[in-house]
């Protein structure tokens, strides 16, 4: 059945989120627990992993590298780390699926090995930008290349090793920061990345729990060569990429309360809580606790008359994968809501300007589209047929959406939800939404 179906969403208005629920486990930390596990000495016991198509892909091309994996199952897997030097050459391409966070973390970990490989992925992966990460690897000594700047990507052993250099990022990326941090644990000297925005830090803190030592400020952060890392246990946190959705969802409930628990609150991450709260949501942070120094508490939020608003570019970066969810906040909220300097969302699993786009005004949604953003006056939303191009939050986002709509919204082309969130439409539909998951045959 592999390529031979898809999945359409059907949400009949009417319905509205409320109680308490639990989301999978987050995607970025996920990432990140298999690729250190992997490379640390000794075993590392992992709890709450996201089993989402994307983590299955690293997992994948950890045990074609050699690594001994047990599980995952329910969330728990055990890695037994072969070292920093023990990756073996994969036998065949690496697949990354519809993973950007694993094909680049993997560029500067595989930059590094003293075996060739090559990367490459589905049709959104192999359209997305590739040498923001392979051209500062290539200042370190990496033998890497694009094809015309995207996947797949050819590396091969770097002849002098990799030396340390000093990074200034052109793009807030926390995929090309983690890639040159992971590069720079194998290079001669210290290697630092200086961002023009703050960007998430898993990386950085989970790097400290391995035993590095990862030195930085606010906008930048270092790490030295000929360290090594330790295996560890991690417990996985919610995704707040994950409940997003649901904090849309019950902010945009008339009367609701909602409570989501075991939520990653990294600070780095929760944009998007400042943003609903700006526009006139309460959401209320209990039982604040620290998991392997990943900052985690229980969100309830309230629902509320939401208010458009002029979201501050600096915010950007700490809400970069919420857009497409807060797009529908903005729809269901009084005035217009601009979102600019967000060119990024262009280039990830879709161009997310252009879908939120396209798709609000299926739903009789005013919208302006910018080269950089987007700006989203709130109205009576109709039903409508939405297109997700394949992309797992649009889809999400327009399946929240039926709490406002006022007829029936059929969402196309649902597969990749599963590349993050695994059991959405069922999770969905316990907390309250009129969700049905129909299973296509044939396209
Ligand atoms: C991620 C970083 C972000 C984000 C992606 C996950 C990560 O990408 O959009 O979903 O885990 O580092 P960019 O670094 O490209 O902004």
């Amino acid at each position: 059945m592999a390529e031979s179906y898809n999945i359409e969403f059907i949400i009949q208005p009417g319905s509205s989120l409320g109680g308490s629920m639990m989301v999978p486990g987050d995607k970025s930390i996920s990432h990140r627990t298999v690729m250190l596990g992997s490379i640390a000495d000794g075993q590392t016991r992992v709890s709450g992993l996201l089993e989402g198509e994307d983590v299955i892909a690293t997992v994948s091309a950890m045990r074609a590298m050699g690594v001994d994996i047990d599980g995952p199952a329910n969330g728990e897997m055990t890695i037994a780390g072969v070292g920093m030097h023990g990756l073996s050459a994969p036998p065949a391409p690496l697949d990354f699926g519809n993973s950007g966070t694993a094909m680049r973390l993997m560029c500067g970990l595989l930059a590094a090995q003293s075996f060739a490989s090559e990367l490459s992925g589905d049709e959104s992966l192999l359209a997305r930008p590739m040498e923001r990460v392979a051209r500062p690897l290539r200042e370190m000594g990496a033998n890497i290349e694009t094809s015309a700047g995207k996947p797949p990507i050819l590396i091969q052993p770097a002849s002098d090793g990799l030396l340390a250099s000093v990074h200034h990022l052109e793009v807030a990326s926390a995929q090309v920061k983690s890639a040159l941090l992971l590069a720079g644990l194998y290079a001669r000297g210290e290697t630092r990345v200086i961002e023009p925005a703050i960007t998430r830090d898993h990386t950085e803190r989970m790097l400290r729990a391995f035993g590095i030592q990862v030195h930085g400020g606010e906008d930048w952060a270092s790490v030295s060569g000929d360290q090594k890392l330790i295996g560890t246990d991690v417990e996985v946190p919610g995704d707040l990429s994950s409940a997003s959705f649901f904090l849309v969802g019950a902010a945009i409930s008339p009367d609701t309360e909602l409570t989501i628990s075991d939520v990653g609150v990294n600070p780095t991450r929760t944009g998007i809580i400042r943003i609903l709260e700006a526009m006139g949501a309460t959401i209320d942070e209990s039982n604040p606790r620290d998991i392997a120094g990943e900052p985690v508490a229980d969100l309830t939020v309230h629902g509320a008359q939401l208010t458009g608003i002029d979201i501050p570019p600096s915010w950007v970066p700490l809400a970069i994968d919420e857009f497409p969810a807060v797009c529908i906040a903005a729809a269901a909220a009084s005035g217009t809501t601009v979102i600019r300097g967000a060119a990024e969302l262009r280039v990830k699993e879709s161009d997310r300007i252009a879908a939120m786009t396209a798709g609000l005004r299926n739903l009789n949604i005013h919208v302006d589209e910018f080269d950089d953003g987007i700006a989203v006056t709130g109205g009576m939303m109709s039903g409508g047929q939405i297109d997700s191009f394949g992309d797992h939050r649009i889809a999400m986002a327009f399946a929240i959406a039926g709490i406002i709509a006022s007829d029936t919204i059929r969402i196309a082309n649902c597969r990749n939800v599963a590349t993050s969130f695994p059991g959405f439409a069922q999770i969905a539909a316990d907390a309250g939404l009129d969700i049905e998951e129909r299973i296509n045959a044939g396209d």
